[in-house]
């Protein structure tokens, strides 16, 4: 392996989905680093149709509020569909990292309240100091999240480069008519998702655990 790829595994593997932060802000000449190295992912024609809105202490506070507030509205009104189903490996994986989360944090099988309460945190954006909510212009369709997609990717491991832990999260895209209200988004944009950051909490049991990933052949094929 080359020095470089080295250095690139070495910072994947220390990027992990944060979910416990301390209070501790990070200086804004970080964050602004962290997004100008994002930025630099491809995307089809250059377009780079991410809008990142980063969120003040007091609007962070009032959508926190206004989430929490819908947390037992079981429906998802999300602007792109979630996914209809995961099948097969999708389901496996999908389970195993829901239990890896959910024996870290000493939910029960059979423990909805737990669950849901685990769930709920996502509203409270992990008790991260910095939240970005990522939007996409409607127009792009598939291609504009895909291009998104690749700068939310870039943007965790730039932060991870720095010490920042981070966490992509859907779970605020399934309440995008609180979130546009909020902030105001344009009707011309898909809200995405939001990626909330900051240091983690290394006492936290909800951040002891790492996922796994797939052998090659499981999802490499030469032809
Ligand atoms: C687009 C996207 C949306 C995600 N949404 C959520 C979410 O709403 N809540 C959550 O706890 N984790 C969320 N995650 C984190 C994934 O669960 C996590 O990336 C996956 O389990 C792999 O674990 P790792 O990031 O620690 O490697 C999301 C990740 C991505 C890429």
């Amino acid at each position: 392996m080359s020095p470089e790829l080295k250095d690139l595994d070495k910072l994947m593997n220390c990027r992990f989905s944060c979910r416990g932060f301390l209070t501790k802000a990070v200086e804004q000449k970080f964050i602004d680093q962290i997004i100008e190295t994002a930025q630099k992912v491809p995307s089809w024609c250059n377009s780079q149709p991410w809008q990142v809105i980063l969120l003040r202490q007091e609007t962070r506070e009032l959508l926190s509020e206004k989430l929490v507030y819908s947390a037992d509205q079981a429906f998802e009104t999300p602007d792109i569909d979630f996914p209809k189903r995961y099948a097969g490996v999708y389901k496996t994986r999908r389970s195993t990292c829901g239990w890896q989360l959910y024996n870290a944090v000493g939910v029960q099988k059979g423990d909805r309240e737990g669950a849901s309460q685990q769930m709920a945190k996502n509203y409270e954006f992990f008790g991260a100091p910095h939240v970005a909510i990522i939007t996409t212009p409607k127009d792009l369709g598939a291609y504009g999240v895909l291009d998104c997609g690749a700068f939310i990717t870039a943007f965790t491991l730039a932060a991870a480069a720095i010490g920042v832990s981070s966490i992509p999260q859907a779970a605020i895209a399934g309440r995008a008519p609180i979130v546009r209200e909020v902030l105001n988004i344009e009707e011309d944009r898909d809200v995405l998702c939001a990626i909330s950051f900051g240091f983690a909490d290394k006492d936290n049991p909800a951040n002891s655990f790492r996922t796994q990933r797939a052998d090659l052949d499981e999802f490499v094929e030469w032809v």
